[in-house]
């Protein structure tokens, strides 16, 4: 297991446009693991710094509950971002998502910049922590790179959408044309103990599409997905927590390979499959993720 952080889900991260009170509320009632206020590109340029505004208010003022308090910054470098942390850091929030993140660089100065936050309210350090989106063919290229950038960075999130656009690719729904960048993005994270969230699914009308979706990323080992609607975030949250045949299953292999251990015995057959130390490891996650979602 290469996890280099205390699990914490985050099973659905869910935007809405900053300048919108009513939506940040939805979002909270519905319960989902992240809630992710947006400074980017889903607030007109004429309303940067009322969403600016709308968010440091709620972070101030709205109870939360168990969702992560997290705000999408315009990209380090941009002409707003200064205004953006300026705005919305004193407010306290759990942690930043980084748009369009090309180089560590970025994320150095952006960490330099909380850490003077941090000490100058009394917080402890690296409290506010940083999810790096990777949504340009710089970004993918300094995958590694931007991995392993500080112990600020939780995980890596994929936007397919962007990098289409970045590259001149066009999206279709099989996604072949994102697929080499959307396994370098999980490859890497598992190598540097980080959380991977997968593409947004854009259909708000296709659940089943949807859930399809999501199982392709659980399979591949993204932890999560990013989702943009209510409807989006049920089935998401169910996709990345582990069923109860799943984790019954996982602990037998677990329980089992712990018995031939003792006896000297390294692979096994359970249920007319063999059992070694790769399936136990993948046991393993799987609790991981159950432990997690507060189901075990
Ligand atoms: N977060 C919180 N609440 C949301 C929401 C979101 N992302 N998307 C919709 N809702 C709310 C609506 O406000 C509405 O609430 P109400 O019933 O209390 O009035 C309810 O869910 C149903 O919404 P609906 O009418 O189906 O959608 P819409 O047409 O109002 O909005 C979008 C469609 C795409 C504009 C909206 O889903 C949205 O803003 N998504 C996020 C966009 C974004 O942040 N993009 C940038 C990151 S990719
Ligand atoms: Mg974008």
């Amino acid at each position: 297991m290469n996890q280099r952080h205390p699990v914490r889900a985050r099973r659905a991260l869910m935007y809405m446009p900053g300048d919108d009170m009513h939506k940040i509320q939805k979002a909270i009632s519905l319960g989902v693991d992240c809630v992710c206020m947006d400074l980017e590109d889903g607030v007109a340029m004429n309303r940067k710094e009322t969403a600016r505004q709308t968010i440091a208010d709620a972070l101030r003022t709205l109870d939360f509950g168990r969702s992560e308090r997290l705000v999408r910054i315009n990209p380090v470098g941009s002409a707003f971002i200064e205004d953006d942390l300026r705005a919305v850091l004193p407010a306290h929030p759990d942690g930043l998502v980084v748009p369009k993140v090309g180089e560590a660089a970025q994320l150095h100065w952006l960490s330099q910049k909380v850490t003077e936050v941090e000490r100058k309210n009394g917080w402890a350090d690296g409290e506010i922590v940083l999810l790096a989106l990777i949504e340009t063919a710089l970004g993918v290229v300094n995958l590694a790179e931007i991995g392993r950038s500080g112990p600020r960075l939780q995980a890596l999130i994929f936007g397919a959408e962007d990098l289409a656009g970045d590259i001149g690719a066009t999206r279709t729904p099989q996604g072949w044309e994102v697929f080499y960048a959307r396994s370098a993005v999980v490859i890497h994270a598992a190598a540097f103990g980080l959380q991977a969230i997968d593409i947004v699914f854009m259909n708000l009308h296709d659940t089943d599409g949807l859930r399809a979706e999501a199982r392709q990323a659980a399979h591949m080992a993204y932890t999560g997905k990013q989702v943009i609607h209510p409807n989006q975030v049920g089935p998401v949250q169910e996709t990345f927590t582990p069923s109860d045949e799943a984790i019954s299953h996982a602990r037998r292999v677990v329980e089992a390979a712990e018995e031939n251990q003792k006896a000297g015995v390294g692979a096994f057959a359970l249920d007319g499959k063999m059992i070694d130390a790769p399936v136990v490891r993948a046991a393993e996650w799987v609790l991981a993720r159950a432990r997690a979602a507060g189901k075990i």
